[in-house]
């Protein structure tokens, strides 16, 4: 694989995540990343983005994918777009000659992340997924910690991402199945299913990507709308559960939703090392205990935090 001083990159999908890829491009290593194209089909996100460069002449701006491949040839582009498009969008890229980097979720089924993979590799190029919290240092500090053996054996990993969607998404593409393919716990969640892995060097098993967790209809929708969003298994011995519930920030009320959160957050996690400790009972009850003191007063101290935020 050649070696490239400076990436020739096009953006594919000029919304909020596309924006912030650009800001980053723009502010922090332009000396590397040349931005030669931007595509996207609304012309307010293009032009919008197109803003950010200073109107800069010397980037072109389009309303398709296609065009941009075409026009620009750029060596690899960042795709930022719903995610039922990711797949072609990747494919078409790869075909081109570019390098990737795919937002996540990579794709929407397991035969289309096998078909990318394999597109990779015959294109020999690199196909990376936004997986950004690789990156950053809590993850590695808990990984490293973790692999060195320096925190014993882990029983019980809980995670928790409550983000105000339900509310703030109504009519978007990320409550449309056809666009978003999936919930939460398949779109911002699945940051939470990739680090749990990555910290404890676990492989999946089984590739599910459409099981009944992850859509947004029937019943589902109504477990979203009342934060009951709670994915809980067994894996390996380890017990995983992640919470991705709406419900506590769609709360008109701010003065209470930290208090629900702890209320929330705490309540759970008593209820979870109650079954670790029935299906693990190497997780003694008085370890699950201050395990469970610790998740309050950090639950406490963040939300404390998280509410003087303007
Ligand atoms: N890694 C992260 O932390 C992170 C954070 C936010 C979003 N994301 C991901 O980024 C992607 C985009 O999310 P977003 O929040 O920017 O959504 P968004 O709705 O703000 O932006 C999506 C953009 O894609 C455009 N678009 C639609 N169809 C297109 C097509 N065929 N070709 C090109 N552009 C098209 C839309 O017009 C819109 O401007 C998703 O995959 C999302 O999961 C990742």
């Amino acid at each position: 694989m050649a070696h490239l001083d400076v990436i020739r990159m096009g953006i594919i999908g000029c919304g909020g995540n596309g924006r912030g890829h650009l800001h980053h491009y723009l502010t922090h290593c332009s000396d590397v990343v040349q931005v030669v194209g931007l595509a996207d089909p609304s012309k307010p996100a293009r032009e919008e983005a197109w803003k950010m460069t200073g109107n800069d002449p010397a980037v072109k701006v389009f309303a398709s994918h296609e065009a941009l491949l075409k026009r620009t040839r750029p060596d690899a582009v960042l795709i930022s777009t719903p995610h039922v498009y990711h797949t072609q969008q990747i494919l078409d890229a790869l075909a081109a000659g570019c390098h990737v980097l795919a937002e996540k979720p990579m794709v929407c089924s397991v035969q289309d992340a096998q078909a990318v993979i394999a597109a990779a590799k015959a294109a020999d190029k690199v196909l990376a997924i936004s997986y950004n919290r690789h990156t950053q240092g809590p993850y590695i500090y808990t990984r490293n910690a973790i692999q060195a053996g320096e925190i014993g054996e882990v029983v019980f990993v809980s995670c928790w991402q409550s983000q105000n969607w339900w509310a703030a998404q109504q009519g978007q593409w990320r409550q449309k199945m056809a666009l978003s393919c999936g919930g939460q716990l398949n779109d911002s969640g699945s940051h939470l299913l990739d680090i749990v892995l990555w910290m404890t060097g676990l492989e999946p098993e089984t590739e599910i990507m459409d099981g009944p967790l992850s859509e947004i209809s029937g019943p589902q929708l109504a477990l979203c709308r009342w934060g009951l969003f709670v994915k809980q298994f067994l894996y390996s011995g380890l017990f995983i559960q992640i919470f991705v519930p709406w419900i506590i920030y769609d709360i008109p009320w701010a003065w209470l939703r930290p208090l629900l959160s702890i209320v929330y957050v705490f309540l759970l996690n008593l209820v979870a090392v109650g079954v670790v400790h029935a299906v693990n009972p190497r997780l003694r009850i008085d370890q699950a205990m201050r395990y469970a003191g610790g998740v309050l007063v950090v639950a406490v101290l963040g939300l404390a935090y998280a509410a003087m935020m303007p």
